[in-house]
């Protein structure tokens, strides 16, 4: 096949701390919202569990049941998967070597806060920096680039018990002060940075740590998130005018069941929901028809003198998304038609076949979505997300064959080719996720898998933590060595685990 990907093009994997690291209170860390948040599958959900302004233990699936003056609370023989989650922490080493073993050129990962700056205040645990120091260390050592980001779906308890999380105004300084640090710290070893993970679907207690889920309150705290994301870049480029710094936004794209008018103009509303975001952090200003619908809606931001200007000169260098699925707008869709996807419920596509947790597959819908945005923006994307959550069998032979995963990545990565080679798109790189196995954020589980490396863990938390390849593990370093340009499955040696 024709070389299409660029010579320097970034493949690779992702994951984030509070669904790998584990060791959340080694090393002078300190809780994380995450860390109150307990296990779960695919029927059973997430529980946020708290104390009461009483000291009586809580547990709440949904935000509005959290009361006021209750603060996030680690309750003993609960299951937390955050808490060691798949043991990067201690597993760092090994993992590392094998993300080499097969050709990563980049890793993404997200730095936990409060292993820096223990609940968020501004002081630094250099054993937390220094944590972090070995590990982009080992990485460099194998000529891997490290991207990180800088926020992933959680946050210091302590801000979000004092402040109300993102809500409140003085996040902001807590996370720019932990930003200037690591920025100060790895400026001659890192490179590429994104600011908020998704910052499109932030929402609920983990991620912006907040109570209340009026829609005044949530757009108050995104707005402080879209300050602090504008003035991370402004810092970043400060300290290291080199940085590459760039946005991630959760890329679900909605298509109309038909021409319908009304499911048309639901699919542009859905559409906006997302390119809200990118309008923001690309353009650098809130958009018109954001505005109106602050003011149909009586919402009324609270805004400090400055916010805007800062919000226009903080704008990104590049786009990065995550891509699993895509959704559809039809105004007569009942319940029945609807189906739990990334983070949200969506109206099933009859056209397209679905993950084994109902996420629909659409690799077309990727190339559809890169020029969508590549038209619109202008800016270098980089795929920074992208999978298939399966279950994952170990045959007799102790080997796992997961022929449905490399299918899935084949097809994808063939679309991204088709953006590159048809439609001109300037695309950076491609880090799948959970390249190794890791802790579901949706349901909470390690069985949902989406690595090329297995780790013997259950969603219990029973296992030795042992890695395997699995024999996808191969077949990316075939596609990694040859740049995109052999997909073939190969009749692969089954690795066996070791
Ligand atoms: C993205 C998140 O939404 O999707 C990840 O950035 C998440 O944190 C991934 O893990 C897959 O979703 P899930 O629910 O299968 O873990």
């Amino acid at each position: 096949m024709k070389q299409v990907f660029p010579k320097d093009f970034l493949w690779g994997g992702a994951t984030a701390a509070n669904q790998y690291e584990g060791g959340y209170n080694l090393g002078g860390k300190t809780l994380s919202t995450a860390d109150v948040y307990t296990g779960g599958n695919k029927s059973t959900p997430r529980y946020v569990t708290f104390k009461d302004a009483q000291g009586k233990i809580g547990y709440a699936t949904r935000l509005e049941d959290i009361p006021e003056g209750a603060t996030g609370y680690v309750v003993e023989n609960q299951y937390y998967p955050s808490h060691i989650a798949t043991d990067f922490y201690h597993h760092w080493k090994e993992d590392i070597r094998l993300f080499a073993e097969m050709g990563f050129k980049a890793y993404r990962f997200s730095l936990n806060w409060t292993r820096i700056c223990p609940d968020g205040k501004l002081e630094v645990n250099q054993e937390g920096l220094d944590f972090y120091h070995q590990v982009i260390d080992e990485l460099i050592k194998y000529q891997i680039e490290p991207v990180i980001t800088l926020n992933h779906f959680d946050m210091p308890l302590y801000l979000a018990d004092t402040y109300n999380g993102w809500a409140g105004r003085e996040t902001i300084e807590s996370f720019l002060f932990f930003c200037e640090t690591v920025y100060h710290a790895f400026k001659h070893k890192v490179k590429y940075w994104m600011t908020f993970n998704e910052i499109n679907i932030l929402n609920g207690y983990p991620k912006l740590g907040i109570r209340f889920h009026d829609e005044q309150t949530v757009m108050q705290a995104k707005h402080h998130v879209f300050v602090a994301s504008a003035q991370a870049v402004i810092l970043g480029r400060r300290i290291n005018p080199e940085f590459k710094i760039g946005m991630m936004v959760c890329y679900l794209l909605n298509y109309l069941l038909n021409s319908r008018p009304e499911n048309v103009l639901a699919s542009l509303q859905f559409n906006r929901e997302m390119e809200f975001y990118m309008d923001v952090q690309v353009h650098g200003e809130y958009p018109h028809y954001k505005m109106k619908e602050f003011e149909r809606k009586k919402i009324k931001i609270d805004m400090a003198p400055d916010d805007l200007s800062i919000i226009k000169q903080g704008t990104v260098d590049y786009i990065g998304l995550s891509y699993y699925m895509t959704s559809v707008s039809d105004v007569d869709s009942t319940e029945l038609d609807r189906v739990v996807g990334n983070q949200m419920t969506v109206t099933k596509n009859p056209f397209l076949k679905t993950s084994d947790w109902d996420w629909a597959v659409d690799p077309l819908g990727l190339r559809i979505g890169l020029s969508k945005i590549y038209d619109r923006y202008r800016l270098p994307l980089f795929v920074v997300e992208n999978g298939l959550g399966a279950y994952d069998t170990v045959n007799q032979e102790g080997q796992i064959n997961d022929d449905y995963r490399i299918d899935y990545l084949k097809e994808h990565i063939e679309a991204m080719r088709d953006a590159i080679a048809l439609d001109g798109v300037d695309l950076m790189g491609y880090t799948p996720w959970g390249c190794i196995d890791l802790v579901s954020t949706g349901t909470g589980e390690v069985e949902k898998r989406y690595g090329f490396i297995h780790v013997c863990l259950d969603n219990e938390g029973n296992g030795d933590m042992r890695r395997s390849k699995k024999k996808s593990f191969e077949w990316y370093q075939q596609v990694i060595q040859s740049n995109g340009t052999n997909l073939r499955v190969k009749s692969i040696i089954l690795c066996k685990s070791f």
